[in-house]
Parts: C-alpha cells; structure tokens; sequence
C-alpha cells in the first residue's frame, strides 16, 4: 500500500515536473518569437528599407536586400506607378522563399519610419546637357522630395546613389538638413569592389585579399591607392614578385582604367549597371544595420581632409548604426594627394552653385 502510494506519488511528480518544463518550453517559444520578431535569426534588427527609384539599380538592389534578410519592410517608390508595380509584384511572388520581409509599392507618404533611404531616382544625362544642367534639372527633382522624406523619417539614414553622385549627395545633405554623418553617397565603394575583382583575376586569388581603395570623385577624377595597396599584407610589388606576375606602372594605369571604365562595358552590352551596384549597396546597408565599424569608400561631407572642406568626395570611413562613425586618414604619395585635390576642384562649381539656389 505505502509502496503504490509513493510510485503514484513519484508518478504524479513527474507529470508535474513535465507540465512545468512543458509550459517553460512553450514560453521560450513565445519569447523566441518575440525575440525573433525584434531580431531577425542573424542578430540584426528587422528594419525597413525605402528605395526611390525603381529602375535597374532600385528594382535589383530590392532583390538583392530580399534574399539577404536583412529588412522586415521594403517600400518601393517611382513616378513610374506601372513599372513600380511590376517590379512589386515580381519581387513580391518570390518573397515566400526568402527570409519573411513585406515588400510593397509606396507613396512617399509611406516611406514614414524608414530606417535607411535609398535614392536611384534622378535625371540621367541627356546628349549635349551639362553636368551644370544636370544639377539644376536634379535639384528640381530632388527639392520635391527629400525635405518630404527627410521629415517622415527623421532618425533615418538617406543613402544617395543617383549620379553624379557626390554632387547628389550635398545637395541631399543641403535640402534634408540632416547631420553630415546620416547623409551618405555610395562613393567608390562599388568601384574600390570592381578595384578588388579586377586583381583578383590578375593575381588568381581571393580578392577579399586585396587591401586598397578607390577614392576621390565617384567619376572620371577617381584614383586608386597604389602607394598603399596590399595583397594579404603584402605590398603589392612584392606579392606579384613572390608570385612571378609582371606588375609596372603600366599595369597599375591600365587597372585604374579599366576600374573606371568597365561600368561603360556593361551599358554597351545589357543597357545598364545593377548587380554589382546593388551587391555594393547590400554591403553598405547590412554594415549599418549590423552595426559593424566596417571600413567603406564611402561619399561623405569633408572638414579639413588633406586641405578640402564642404565637398563630398569618397575617402575611407567607419559605418555604422549611426551612419559615417568616422572618417579615417590615409597615406597618400604626392601624386595620389594631388588627385585626390583636384577631384575636389571638379567639384567645386557645382557647389556653389547648389549653394545658390
Ligand atoms: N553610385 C553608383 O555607384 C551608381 C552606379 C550605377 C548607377 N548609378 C546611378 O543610379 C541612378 C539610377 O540608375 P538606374 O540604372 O536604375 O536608372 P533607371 O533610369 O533605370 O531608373 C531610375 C528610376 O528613377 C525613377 N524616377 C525618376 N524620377 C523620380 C522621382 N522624382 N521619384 C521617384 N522615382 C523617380 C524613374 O522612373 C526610373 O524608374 C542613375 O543616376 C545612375 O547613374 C549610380
């Protein structure tokens, strides 16, 4: 008797002790999928992405940040309402497959609470228009929307990639009134990646391996830092030494070329540039979503850099959640230093005259 009664007495514990552990596991559920709300399975915070500009550069960056996960909401806005659609719907159909994100068409009304802002819209240069011509057609374009998203969003961080885009950028930065470090242009970040496939092909190796930048203007006045460039540590010299590959000055100059020009290579063939763009931009929002102090040529508001103030010009900065955290300083040879001054001179009539407006 005493016996039965202590094993029903042992029973009934246990199913107590399984009721408590169930319950426990259920409210872990719960708070993983609180959690999981907040957070997405990386860590990263959900966040919602707006993309002005639903062309080439727009529509695939949107299915590049879908397949990465890294956006609870993408809102898609062009004056092209139909293309827009398309490209929603297109995007949408497919979203089932990647990690949850709503995407959908937006006004700019509903770009309100965006975390980051990404600016392809903009007026493409016309046979026998200026670059001046240019700015005045964009600042029109432009005044008619950014103080609109900037007041909808104002902790956000505007990523301007529309071309000539560190003109855009201070005229962005200007007409939003955001501080210089939540105003971004995607600079040379795309082109110091083109920098890094290119050697990589030449050299056969990774080129994650390749430490060096493209800087200046996202433009003709770019220049890469051959000075400083490493291969795995390695001064670049003695890496293609090591290795038996020729490496002179000629091949430095026919690289730099080529890094310049190769974007005209993929428009003469296919009509326009947007993989590469939009991996590059991928790369730029994940580093501030995640937070992470990567090192990027990111198009930033200068203050005494190597002698140039209130111009926007690619140079090696820290990103974060907090946009640029901090613009780094680099050795640069004369000639690399005297590139880098007149990019900024390039610049300096379309400042004023967005000043003047
Ligand atoms: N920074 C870089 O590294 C880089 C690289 C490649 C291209 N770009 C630039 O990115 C921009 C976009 O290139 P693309 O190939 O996608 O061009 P695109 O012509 O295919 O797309 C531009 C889109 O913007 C839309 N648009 C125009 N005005 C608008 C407005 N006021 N509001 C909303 N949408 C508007 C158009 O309808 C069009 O769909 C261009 O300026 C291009 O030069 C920059």
């Amino acid at each position: 008797m005493f016996y039965n009664f202590s094993l029903a007495k042992i029973l009934n514990f246990i199913l107590v002790i399984s009721f408590i552990k169930f319950k426990i596991l259920l409210i872990n559920k719960h708070i993983y999928h609180i959690i999981y709300y907040i957070y997405n399975k990386d860590g990263d915070f959900l966040s919602k992405i707006s993309i002005i500009g639903a062309g080439s550069i727009g529509s695939t960056t949107a299915f590049a940040l879908l397949q990465k996960g890294i956006a609870r909401e993408i809102v898609i806005n062009d004056i092209n309402q139909e293309k827009a659609l398309g490209e929603v719907l297109d995007l949408m159909h497919g979203s089932s497959l990647c990690p949850p994100c709503n995407v959908t068409l937006g006004s700019v009304d509903d770009t309100k609470d965006s975390d980051i802002i990404i600016i392809t819209a903009g007026s493409p240069q016309k046979p026998g228009e200026t670059r001046l011509d240019l700015v005045d057609k964009n600042y029109k374009i432009f005044q008619n929307f950014i103080p609109k998203l900037a007041s909808l969003s104002p902790n956000s961080i505007l990523l301007v990639v529309s071309n000539p885009v560190d003109i855009l950028s201070y005229m962005t930065y200007k007409l939003s009134g955001f501080p210089k470090e939540r105003v971004i242009g995607s600079g040379t970040v795309l082109d110091t990646a083109r920098l890094r496939s290119l050697l990589s092909k030449y050299f056969r190796i990774d080129g994650r391996n390749v430490e060096g930048f493209v800087l200046g203007e996202h433009g003709d006045s770019e220049f890469v830092t051959w000075s400083s460039l490493r291969v795995g540590s390695i001064p670049v010299k003695s890496f293609s030494e090591q290795n038996s590959i020729s490496w002179d000055k000629e091949t430095e100059n026919v690289i730099a070329e080529d890094v310049k020009n190769c974007a005209y290579e993929v428009i003469k063939r296919k009509g326009a540039t947007a993989f590469a763009v939009a991996v590059a931009l991928v790369r730029i929002v994940e580093a501030i979503l995640r937070d992470e102090k990567t090192i990027l040529t990111l198009s930033t508001l200068l203050n005494d850099y190597l002698g140039v103030s209130n111009t926007y010009l690619s140079v090696p900065t820290i990103v974060g959640r907090n946009g640029i955290e901090k613009v780094l300083d680099i050795q640069l040879s004369t000639e690399e230093q005297e590139k880098f001054i007149s990019s900024a001179n390039l610049m300096k009539q379309y400042i004023t005259r967005i000043d003047s407006h």
